[in-house]
This record gives C-alpha cells, sequence and structure tokens, in this order.
C-alpha cells in the first residue's frame, strides 16, 4: 500500500512540473530577444545540444583530398562572398548587424574554433547550427566547393591583411571559377 502511495505521489509531482512547464512555455515570459546574453540553463542546454550533435555527425567526415593552393584561392573567393559579412577577416570587421545576434559570430582565426576538426568545419558550412545565427550553406556550395572553403579556413590565421584582400579579390592563381550560390541546385547535396 505504502508502495503505491509512494507511486502516486511520484506521478502526481511528474504531472505537476509538466504542467508548470508547459504554463511557463505558454506564459510568454520566455525572453526571446537576440541582444541580451541567454541564462546559464539556456546556455547550457544549447552548448551541449552543439557539441553532442556535432561530435556526433561530422567525426567521421575527412576531406577527400590533401587541400592545396587552388582550393584555398577558390574557399577565399567564398568566404570573401558569404562569411565574412558574419565573421570579419583579417583587417576586416564584420558587418554591424552582426553583433546583433547571439552569439555574436566568432573569428575563426581564433583557436579555440581552430581546435575543430575539418569535419566539423565541412558538417557546419553545409548544415549550419540551429539556435544560432549560422547559416546551412549546403543548397549553396556543392561538396567541393565547401572543402575549398575548409582549405581556405585553416590558412586563415596566418593570412596578412594583404594577403587576404589578394586572395578574396581574385588574385589568388589559379582558382576555379565560382559558380555558387547561384548555381545548379540539382548538383547541391544535403
Ligand atoms: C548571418 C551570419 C553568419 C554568416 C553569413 C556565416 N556565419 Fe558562421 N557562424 C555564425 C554564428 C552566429 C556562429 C556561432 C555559432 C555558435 O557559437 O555556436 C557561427 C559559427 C561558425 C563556425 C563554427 C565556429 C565554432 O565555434 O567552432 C564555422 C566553422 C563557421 N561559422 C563558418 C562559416 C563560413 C565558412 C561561412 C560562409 C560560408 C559562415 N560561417 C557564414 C554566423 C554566420
Amino acid at each position: 500500500m505504502k508502495v503505491l502511495r509512494v507511486a502516486a505521489c511520484m506521478v502526481l509531482t511528474l504531472v505537476l512540473v509538466a504542467l508548470a512547464a508547459w504554463a511557463y512555455l505558454r506564459s510568454g515570459r520566455f525572453d526571446i530577444r537576440a541582444d541580451r546574453r541567454p541564462g546559464g540553463l539556456e546556455q547550457w542546454i544549447v552548448s551541449t545540444l552543439r557539441d553532442r550533435s556535432l561530435a556526433r555527425q561530422a567525426d567521421p567526415i575527412t576531406p577527400p583530398e590533401p587541400f592545396d593552393t587552388p582550393m584555398v584561392a577558390r574557399g577565399a573567393l567564398i568566404y570573401g562572398d558569404s562569411c565574412e559579412i558574419c565573421h570579419g577577416g583579417p583587417g576586416r570587421q564584420a558587418e554591424p548587424f552582426a553583433y546583433g545576434l547571439h552569439p555574436v559570430p566568432p573569428s575563426l582565426d581564433s583557436p579555440v574554433v581552430q581546435d575543430d576538426s575539418d569535419g566539423e568545419f565541412f558538417w557546419v558550412i553545409g548544415n549550419g547550427l540551429r539556435f544560432t545565427g549560422m547559416p546551412a550553406f549546403g543548397s549553396l556550395y556543392d561538396e567541393e566547393d565547401r572543402w575549398a572553403v575548409v582549405a581556405f579556413l585553416r590558412r586563415l590565421p596566418e593570412l596578412l591583411p594583404a594577403e587576404y584582400e589578394a586572395l578574396i579579390s581574385g588574385g589568388g592563381g589559379d582558382a576555379a571559377p565560382v559558380d555558387g550560390p547561384y548555381g545548379d541546385p540539382a548538383a547541391h547535396g544535403p
């Protein structure tokens, strides 16, 4: 009998907790704004989801070929077109709107970002990161282009502003022309 009463209490508590969570979600009290730092619990949930999901999905991905200079040159053109507005580049700031995102887009040459594996870079570029302002570029750039961006990101930490300027304006040697973001959508993987 006592066991039954304890079980009933536990079920009741669970129902009350679920009801309280539902009432909170419906109440409008959660502050959805992007321009204030989220609370510790939200940050923990989002960063855990992000880190675990990335590790699980991206760890098996490895570059199909070693990175070379033409890949870096091609990746630089894409970076200048699609990434610099949010992440900035050597000698260049991100656009002011990027500072209104939470999290603020990190500099991709920083050691904590460069710690990510090539597969993680590739995966993030293709699929984006939910709960952040990082868009998915998989429908704009095919796999070859996305690996070229990864090759470029690996060069980023050692680039001087003048070298960066030369690369993003097409002075990077024999880069093939970039057909994204308006190339054939059927040719682009997920
Ligand atoms: C609209 C803004 C925006 C654009 C454009 C953008 N990003 Fe991001 N990116 C973000 C934000 C915000 C984050 C931070 C996500 C986080 O902290 O979890 C991010 C994170 C990343 C990360 C993961 C960094 C880490 O913390 O490990 C990589 C890699 C990345 N972006 C690459 C790119 C590349 C390459 C492009 C261009 C093809 C690009 N991003 C374009 C906003 C943007």
